[in-house]
């Protein structure tokens, strides 16, 4: 792996916006991911147990009605029960249709159904409902998008991720590439690349070695064995000539076996146990027990283990208990039988590396010979039987096993992704990445396609060619990939509404269309041009065969051609794709899909959010008990003590047993039930030393009398100092009543306000009760309990009256402020208008013989400056301004 000071100087960390980039290595079996933002530099995403790696699929489960999701080691517990709602593997189904061969799927995967989507391609079926193979891709993908949201949310930035780059095979085609990037598509606002896992590697090592000699090449075949495929790609990488020049990594050759992999030796294994058991059991039938999917599954996943133990060791012993019906298996496996029964396909696994040799596209002429290392990487790989097939072909000193092979590809794909998405500025390294397919185009009763890209092309790249025809009827054209015909195009040359004939034009009509080889490998058409030739002389012999010549020649031979012929005005012609040999996801589908993954998000997360609340309320519950042991013979007297002690084991118990139904409204009232008692009880506890006796109450009684007064002497005198403005106002010509009510009440203090009445009744009531509790002696014979309830009552009424008082204060000091604004706006307005009227009266008339009216000096704003608090007002609130009315 990378070490991380050498990370920090490859990525320049730049960000060019504030977000966030993921790289993922979608394994078949396992993944990987990592993340970059400005606050995580290449950081690898854990699963939530903390492991580095992640089983790649998605199970199911049914949770009261919904459908829950588990990923990662939570996938496990539902394969061996219900194996059929365990979707993993999903990987080799990409580009797949629903009537492919799905066998080797289904032995590995016992119980999965699968269902026709309407488009012809695989959806797993899972308690009824249908799951195209893109929707779970893009649930796992989502999963470490989400959980590297939270990684960067735990690091305190704010950034989001926004782009994703996923590994893939170079091996793979238009169908799996198109059926990957559809999977992309339905995740929320994310930009998506796929990077090939050669390249991926290749990057990592380069970087890992860092010194290459300048100026020259040295060649390296990674081989990658992992699960699903084995591939080998061969790379020379050239060192710069000054540090300041990037290195050069180039792609010249390619080898790949779709097939061989860690899957297809388990399964080998698997087969191998099978006919052991069978033999051990020969009362079992054969299809009996190939038609349980349960023991199959085990049977898979004893080979699983199996095969792990093999690598390190000669033997392994498999148990598996109730294997089929109540029958046990047990038997042991050497590493001998093992590779007898993978003597074939391991023979295979030096194909792909003589392939990278022989087919090399890159203009040179590597030998195995010249070939420095070969990496290995890819789980498979680590597999003693593979390594010495590859050593006796190759020789050993060849093989490299030093990369990690778990993280170099996650580390590669992370860093090219980065470097083609552009988001952060990254170390520049120059990297050629060449197609070991070739792509071309033809008319589609045309069986000779015209090759556009050949095998070795660099991409992305765009090319464009004069079709071979001249046709003013529609055409199809064919797109193909290797020979092998992917999709149509339906070009709607024949549409009534274009702009012009053949007639029109003095040459002919051609069609130019335009193609591209994308980034992520996908070969595309992207618009076709109808151009008139406006030969100057279109009368010269043979000038139309001269343009149709040029249509049937290659495309440099076109381009001189066609530069005697004089193009002329043209005109976009539109196209549609026809079905292809994998119909895509359409914008509804994609659409749907989008959605349904939403709706199943937010069921995850009110989930989540409702087990949280549980914790919770499990965590108040004994708190209470503490609560209650600690306050021990103070509270035991206390009825709510009693209720609660009660309470807090009926909740625990209904926590346990029957809270799997609950709401969030159930969960919550009992939060809140347990929190106010708790409350209450904590209260009684705490006033364990006060009096609650005559003098006590008493004073209660005072000091409740004197707020009262004041909340109403306050609430008086409101009224008081408006009188005591309204003639001042009406001079100005306002009234001052109806300004004072038109203002707002300060937003803290509506609601206090608001209940005024309320609270003022209730505090008149409560003094009446305290006052007859006085008087009628009885006092010291009620029970504490009646007492400590009646103070609670007091202190509650008592902290809503100081609460009053202060928003009346407060409201008015406020309001009055606003008025004093108010009024001498007003008393501006006047002057000015005074003063106008006063110029118009002397301009007009050039003599000066009224006098003008003297302005109001009304200026006496101190009025409402502070002079005093009044004296009715409570000692202990803040003296604040206020109206002496008295002086007005
Ligand atoms: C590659 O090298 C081998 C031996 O060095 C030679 O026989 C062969 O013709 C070369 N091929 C090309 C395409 O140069
Ligand atoms: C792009 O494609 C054209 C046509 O195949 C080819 O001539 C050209 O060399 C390609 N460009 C690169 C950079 O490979
Ligand atoms: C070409 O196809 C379009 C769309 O299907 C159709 O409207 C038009 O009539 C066709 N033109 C000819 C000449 O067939
Ligand atoms: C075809 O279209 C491409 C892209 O617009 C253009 O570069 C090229 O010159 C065109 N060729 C002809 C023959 O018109
Ligand atoms: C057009 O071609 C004819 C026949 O080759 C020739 O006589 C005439 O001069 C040409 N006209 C122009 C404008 O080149
Ligand atoms: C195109 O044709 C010319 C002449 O026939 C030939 O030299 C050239 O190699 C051809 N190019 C391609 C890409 O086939
Ligand atoms: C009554 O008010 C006085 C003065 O504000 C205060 O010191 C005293 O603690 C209060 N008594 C009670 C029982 O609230
Ligand atoms: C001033 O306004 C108040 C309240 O809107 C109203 O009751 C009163 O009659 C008004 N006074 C005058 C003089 O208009
Ligand atoms: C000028 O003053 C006379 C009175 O002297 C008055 O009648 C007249 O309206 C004034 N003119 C203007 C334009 O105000």
């Amino acid at each position: 792996m990378l070490s991380r000071e050498l990370l920090v100087i490859f990525l320049g960390l730049i960000p060019l916006s504030l977000a966030g980039f993921v790289g993922i290595d979608y394994g078949q079996d396992f993944s990987k991911a990592m993340v970059v933002s400005p606050h995580a530099p290449l950081e690898l995403v854990l699963t939530p147990d903390s492991k580095r790696k992640e089983v790649s699929g998605v199970a199911f489960k049914k949770t009261e009605g919904d459908l829950e999701r588990l990923y990662g080691s939570g996938i496990d517990a539902v394969r061996v029960r219900y194996p059929g709602n365990a979707l993993l593997h999903v990987k080799q189904l990409l580009g797949k249709k629903f009537d492919d061969d799905h066998l080797l799927y289904h032995e590995q995967n016992p119980g999965v159904l699968f269902a026709e989507t309407d488009r012809g391609t695989v959806a797993f079926k899972v308690y009824g409902d249908e799951f195209p193979v893109e929707e779970i891709l893009a649930m796992n993908l989502d999963q470490f998008v989400q959980r590297s949201n939270a990684l960067l949310k735990e690091k305190g930035g704010s950034d989001v991720v926004d782009q994703i780059a996923v590994g893939v095979p170079h091996f793979y085609g238009q169908e799996q590439r198109g059926m990957l990037l559809d999977a992309t598509k339905l995740l929320d606002g994310i930009d998506a690349v796929l990077i090939d896992d050669g390249t991926s590697v290749a990057l990592s090592y380069a970087w890992k070695q860092r010194e290459f000699a300048s100026g020259q090449s040295s060649h390296y075949v990674i081989y990658d064995m992992g699960s699903g495929s084995t591939r080998a790609s061969l790379f020379s990488i050239e060192g710069s000539h000054d540090d300041s020049a990037p290195i050069k990594i180039e792609f010249c050759g390619y080898g790949f076996d779709k097939t061989l992999g860690g899957c297809s030796f388990t399964s080998a294994l698997a087969d191998f146990l099978q006919n052991r058991f069978l033999e051990q059991n020969p009362k079992v039938r054969t299809d009996e027990l190939k038609s349980s999917y349960k023991s199959l599954a085990k049977l898979y996943q004893a080979a699983e283990k199996a095969k792990l133990i093999l690598s390190a060791n000669s033997e392994a012993t498999v148990s598996v208990e109730s294997l089929y019906k109540d029958l046990d298996f047990k038997t042991s496996v050497t590493r001998q039988e093992f590779e007898d029964i993978l003597e074939d396909s391991v023979l295979q696994s030096i194909t792909p590396v003589v392939d990278a040799i022989e087919g090399q596209f890159c203009g040179g002429n590597i030998s195995i010979g010249d070939v420095n290392a070969i990496i290995l990487t890819g789980g498979a790989s680590r597999m003693p039987v593979v390594q010495r097939q590859l050593a006796n072909a190759f020789g050993g000193e060849k093989l490299a096993k030093s990369v990690n092979a778990d993280e170099a590809s996650v580390n590669g794909v992370t860093m090219r992704g980065l470097q083609t998405l552009g988001s952060f500025q990254v170390k520049p390294m120059d990297i050629i990445e060449r197609s070991n397919f070739d792509y071309s185009v033809s008319l589609l009763d045309d069986n000779t396609p015209t090759v556009l890209f050949e095998r070795g092309s660099q991409y992305p790249n765009v090319t464009s060619l004069v079709l071979p025809t001249n046709s003013m009827d529609n055409f199809t054209l064919g797109l193909y990939e290797n020979g092998h015909l992917f999709t149509t195009i339906d070009v709607l040359a024949g549409l009534p509404k274009r702009k012009f004939t053949e007639d029109d034009c003095a040459g002919s009509l051609i069609f130019n269309a335009t193609f591209t080889l994308s980034r992520d490998r996908i070969f595309d058409i992207s618009q076709i041009e109808c151009v008139c030739i406006n030969s100057g002389n279109s009368s010269a012999p043979g000038f139309l065969d001269k343009v149709l010549d040029a249509v049937r020649l290659n495309t440099t031979e076109q381009a001189s051609k066609l530069k005697e012929a004089e193009a002329g005005k043209s005109q976009k012609i539109t196209f549609a794709h026809g079905p292809g040999s994998l119909a895509r996801l359409t914008g509804k589908n994609i659409l749907k899909l989008k959605q349904n993954i939403k709706n199943l998000n937010q069921k995850d997360l009110e989930r989540a959010k409702l087990q949280e609340r549980k914790n919770y309320l499990e965590a108040v519950l004994y708190n209470s008990r503490n609560l209650l042991s600690e306050a021990g013979n103070v509270v035991a007297s206390f009825s709510q003590a009693k209720d609660l002690k009660e309470l807090v084991s009926e909740y625990l118990e209904w926590l346990d047993y029957d809270a799997s139904q609950a709401t969030m409204k159930d969960v919550n009232e009992r939060i809140a039930r347990i929190t106010s008692l708790s409350a209450l009880v904590k209260e009684f506890a705490r006033s364990e030393h006060e009096p609650l006796d005559t003098d006590q109450f008493e004073s209660f009684f005072s000091n409740g009398t004197t707020l009262l007064k004041a909340v109403k002497k306050q609430n008086d005198s409101t009224a008081e100092f408006l009188k005591a403005l309204v003639p001042e106002f009406e001079e100005v010509g306002l009234n001052a009543t109806a300004e004072y009510w038109k203002l707002k009440t300060p937003k803290q203090h509506s609601k206090s306000l608001s209940h005024f009445s309320k609270n003022i009744y209730t505090m008149q009531a409560l003094l009446a009760e305290i006052e007859s509790l006085l008087e009628s002696n009885e006092l010291e014979e009620k029970p504490r309990e009646k007492l400590f309830e009646l103070k609670l009552r007091y202190e509650t009424a008592s902290e809503n009256m100081a609460e009053l008082l202060l928003a009346l204060e407060e409201t008015q000091s406020h309001h009055l402020k606003e008025l004093a604004s108010l009024y001498s706006r007003r008393q501006r307005v006047l002057k000015k208008r005074e003063e106008r009227r006063k110029a118009t009266f002397l301009s007009s008339n050039e003599t000066s013989s009224v006098d003008p009216v003297e302005t109001s000096e009304f200026t006496k704003t101190e009025t409402f400056s502070n002079s005093e608090s009044t004296t009715s007002m409570d000692e202990t609130s803040k003296s604040r301004t206020s109206v002496e009315h008295d002086e007005l």
